[in-house]
């Protein structure tokens, strides 16, 4: 469980957070979502204590993260940044491996185990077949699986993605929202991401955080959350609001501005 109190951040003496307060339950699928800027990778950043806010806490099933170290964090959480680099000259088997560096010592040799985590998490994210390539050669589907798979090595209870979907076509996004979904039902990893699309939201999470200039308006399961009230207050647009008819979820179709 993640329990994040009153947590106020600033960049430059800028308010960016401003008393958030959430809880999020193991084995949840949780999707962040409001407009551009309004704090949402700062959030996710804060929650892999990549960030250290100027007041309020966070805490991990009972203990705050001041009280974890980087190594013991990162054993417990991984997190897919919206922008991450890396050589491009290294092959998808070399960075998936980076990711077990969180349970090993600098002197240590990688072992069995650890042979035998990378082959699981490259199983688990449908990479064998790419596993000898260089990172440079990747179309964009197949590169945010071999970022999940090197998460996957840490053996995280939970994951983290700050856009997972953005620049794949509609195809590989669903791809990559059905393995993200299989990562939570089948291993039982919490899942907490930042999504842009509300219907794939509606579909794939089962908590909708809706983030507004640093503050919650809504954190609520998709059917409570995703209303036309809550929408038009989060991008000041008009909506229509429907069901898929296939996930029965909540599907809304945006309407024309009035210019
Ligand atoms: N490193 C930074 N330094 C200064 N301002 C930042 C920094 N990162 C983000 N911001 C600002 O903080 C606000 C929230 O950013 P961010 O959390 O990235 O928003 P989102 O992910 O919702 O688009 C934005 O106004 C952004 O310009
Ligand atoms: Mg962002």
């Amino acid at each position: 469980m993640i329990e994040v109190k009153n947590l106020k951040i600033n960049y430059d003496k800028i308010p960016v957070i401003k008393n958030l307060s959430l809880l999020i339950k193991k084995k949840e699928i949780v999707s962040i979502i409001g407009p551009n800027g309004c704090g949402k990778s700062t959030l996710l950043k804060s929650i892999a204590k990549l960030i250290t806010p100027i007041s309020g806490s966070i805490s991990l099933n009972g203990s705050p993260l001041s009280l974890f170290s980087e190594k013991s964090l990162s054993k417990k959480l991984a997190i897919l940044s919206q922008h991450n680099t890396s050589p491009e000259d290294i092959t998808v088997k070399q960075l998936v491996t980076y990711g077990r560096s969180p349970h090993k010592n600098w002197y240590e040799q990688y072992n069995k185990k650890d042979y035998e985590i990378i082959s699981w998490a490259i199983l688990h994210t449908n990479i064998s077949s790419i596993q000898e390539k260089k990172l440079s050669n990747l179309s964009g589907g197949e590169r945010q699986r071999v970022w999940i798979a090197m998460c996957l090595c840490q053996k995280p209870d939970i994951l983290l993605l700050d856009e997972p979907t953005t620049y794949l076509d509609i195809g590989h996004q669903l791809e990559l929202l059905t393995l993200i979904r299989e990562l939570n039902k089948r291993l039982g990893i919490t899942i907490i991401m930042v999504l842009h699309d509300i219907n794939q939201a509606a579909r794939f999470s089962n908590h909708i955080v809706m983030m507004k200039d640093g503050d919650i308006i809504a954190d609520d399961t998709p059917d409570k959350t995703i209303t036309k009230e809550n929408i038009k207050n989060l991008y000041n647009i008009e909506c229509y609001i429907s069901k898929d008819p296939i996930s029965n979820s909540k599907y809304i179709y945006p309407l024309d501005l009035s210019i």
